[in-house]
C-alpha cells in the first residue's frame, strides 16, 4: 500500500483538519510528519468546535491509529493540554495514539529563544507563532536535540540540563531579556512524566510493516507549501519541509510509496504573520472576506491577511508537491460577492511573469486579475455539488482547466457535512 498525503497549498490554515477528519474513514492511520504546535487544525462536528495542534486529525474517529510521526516537534506542555482536551470523549489514547521515538522535543527555553530572536529582528520580526519550532529545528540540525526516546532513558535530565545550559548561554547574549524559567519547567516536566506513560514507538518500522499487511496509511501535513522551508516565501517560512518529500523524512516512508497527493486550498488565500502575499487586499474587500471567513488563527487568534486567489503561487504549490487532486475550501465566505478575482499573473517591474520567483519582496509586483461571476447565493445548506449554482460549478471548471488537476472535494461550510464531493 501507498502512502496518500493531504497537504496545504497556501500558507496554512487551508482546512486540512477538517477534509483530514472527513477522509479518515477512508484510511486505518493517520500520520503527522512535519511541524508542531504552531499548527491549529479545527474539525467541527456533532456541534462541537475542536482545535488540534500536534495530535493528528484522525483521533475522533473509532478504530484509526494516530501516529506523530519523526518529523514532529512536540512540546510537552502543548501536548498534555491537548490530551486533557480529549478526556471528555473517552479516547483510548495509550491504544490509539503512537508517537515516534524520534521525534524532537521542544523544551521551555526553545519557546524562550524563539521570543528573544523575534524581539531581536524588531520590524523584521517573522511573525512566529512563538512556540520554539525553529530553535526546536535549529538543534535538530544542529544535532544538540532531546527527542522522545530520550525521556526512557537514565541520562535524560544530564542531557537536558546540559542544552538549557547551552541555551542559557545564548539568551544572555540578548540584553534586556527577561525570564522565569523555574516557572516554565514545572509544567514542563509534569508533561515529560504524561508522554512517558504514552506509546512511543519506532514509527517508521511500524508504518511500513502496516502499509506491507495492506493498511491504507494517510499523511496530515500542518503549515502550507509557501510556509516550506526550502521553498516557501523565505525568510517568512516555518522551520520544517511541508511539502510531499516532508512525507519521506519525516514518517521513513519511501518516495516510491507516495500514492494520491491531495492539496487543499482556500477559494480565497489568506496569510497570517509577516511575509510576502501578492494577492493580499488590504482594503474593504479584504475586510469583508475576513468578517465572513471568520479569519482569526486557531493557535494565535491574530487576524488573517486575506486576498484573492493566486494562479502562479498555486501552480507553483502544485508542482513542487506533485498534487493529484484538489480541495477548495471556505467556497461559502464568497457567498455575497457579485465578483470573484482571481489572480493569472504578475506585472513584476513591467514584465509579465507566469511562474512564483524567487524575488517578489525587493521588486514592483503588480498582481493581475480576470473577474469572474460570483453566485450570490447561499452554499452552506447544500448536501450535493450537482445542486451547486452554475456560477459555483464554472469557478471549479476554471480553476481545474488553470491547474489541471480535478478539484474532487467543495467545502462549504466548518462542519464535517458541509463537504461536497465532485467525483
Ligand atoms: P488548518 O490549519 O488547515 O486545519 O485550518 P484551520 O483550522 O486553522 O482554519 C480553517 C478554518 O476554517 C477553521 O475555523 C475551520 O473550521 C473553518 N472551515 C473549514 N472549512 C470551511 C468551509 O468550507 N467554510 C467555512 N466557512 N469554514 C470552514
Ligand atoms: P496550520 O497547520 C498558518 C506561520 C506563522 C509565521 C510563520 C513561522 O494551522 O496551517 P513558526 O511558529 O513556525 O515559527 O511561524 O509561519 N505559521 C502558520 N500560519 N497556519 C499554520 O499552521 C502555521 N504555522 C506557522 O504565523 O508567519
Ligand atoms: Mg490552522
Amino acid at each position: 500500500m501507498k502512502v496518500d498525503v493531504l497537504l496545504g497549498l497556501q500558507w496554512g490554515d487551508e482546512g486540512k483538519g477538517k477534509i483530514v477528519d472527513v477522509l479518515t474513514p477512508e484510511y486505518d492511520i493517520i500520520a503527522r510528519f512535519q511541524g508542531g504546535p504552531n499548527a491549529g487544525h479545527t474539525l467541527e462536528f456533532e456541534g462541537i468546535k475542536h482545535v488540534l495542534h500536534t495530535i493528528p486529525s484522525g483521533i475522533f474517529r473509532d478504530s484509526v491509529l494516530n501516529i506523530v510521526g519523526n518529523g514532529v516537534v512536540i512540546d510537552p506542555v502543548i501536548f498534555q493540554k491537548e490530551l486533557e482536551k480529549l478526556a471528555p470523549f473517552n479516547i483510548n489514547i495509550k491504544e490509539r495514539l503512537l508517537i515516534s521515538k524520534k521525534a524532537h522535543l521542544i523544551l521551555p527555553t526553545h519557546r524562550l529563544l524563539d521570543q528573544a530572536s523575534e524581539a531581536a529582528k524588531g520590524t523584521n520580526k517573522i511573525g512566529s507563532t512563538l512556540k520554539g519550532i525553529g530553535p526546536t529545528y535549529m538543534d535538530k540540525t544542529g544535532r544538540n536535540g532531546l527527542r522522545v526516546g530520550d525521556i526512557f532513558m537514565d541520562n535524560f535530565k544530564a542531557k537536558y540540563d546540559a542544552l538549557v545550559e547551552k541555551h542559557i548561554g545564548i539568551l544572555n547574549h540578548h540584553e534586556g531579556f527577561e525570564y522565569d524559567l523555574a516557572e516554565l519547567e514545572g509544567p514542563w516536566m509534569e508533561g515529560i512524566e504524561t508522554l512517558r506513560a504514552l506509546t512511543a514507538i519506532d514509527s517508521e518500522q511500524f508504518l511500513n510493516d502496516a502499509m506491507k499487511a495492506g493498511k491504507k496509511v494517510l499523511a496530515e501535513g500542518a503549515q502550507g507549501t509557501m510556509l516550506d522551508i526550502d521553498f516557501g516565501t523565505y525568510p517568512f517560512v516555518t522551520s520544517s519541509n511541508t511539502v510531499t518529500a516532508g512525507t519521506c523524512t519525516g514518517l521513513g516512508v519511501a518516495p516510491t510509496k507516495i500514492g494520491n497527493v491531495i492539496g487543499i486550498f482556500k477559494a480565497y488565500c489568506t496569510r497570517v504573520g509577516s511575509g510576502p502575499f501578492p494577492t493580499e487586499l488590504d482594503n474593504a474587500e479584504g475586510e469583508k472576506i475576513r468578517k465572513e471567513g471568520n479569519e482569526f488563527g486557531a493557535t494565535t487568534g491574530r487576524p488573517r491577511r486575506c486576498g484573492w486567489i493566486d494562479l502562479p503561487q498555486l501552480k507553483y504549490a502544485i508542482m513542487v508537491n506533485g498534487v493529484t487532486e484538489l480541495s477548495m475550501m471556505k467556497s461559502d465566505v464568497l457567498d455575497n460577492f457579485d465578483t470573484i478575482k482571481v489572480c493569472t499573473h504578475y506585472l513584476i517591474n513591467g514584465e509579465k511573469v507566469e511562474h512564483f520567483p524567487f524575488d517578489i519582496i525587493d521588486v514592483d509586483l503588480v498582481p493581475v486579475y480576470e473577474e469572474i461571476k460570483g453566485w450570490n447565493t447561499d452554499l452552506t445548506k447544500l448536501t450535493s455539488f450537482n445542486d451547486a449554482p452554475q456560477e459555483l460549478k464554472d469557478y471549479v471548471k476554471y480553476l481545474e482547466q488553470k491547474l489541471e488537476v480535478p478539484v474532487t472535494v467543495v467545502s462549504v461550510g466548518p462542519d464535517r457535512k458541509q463537504t461536497l464531493s465532485n467525483k
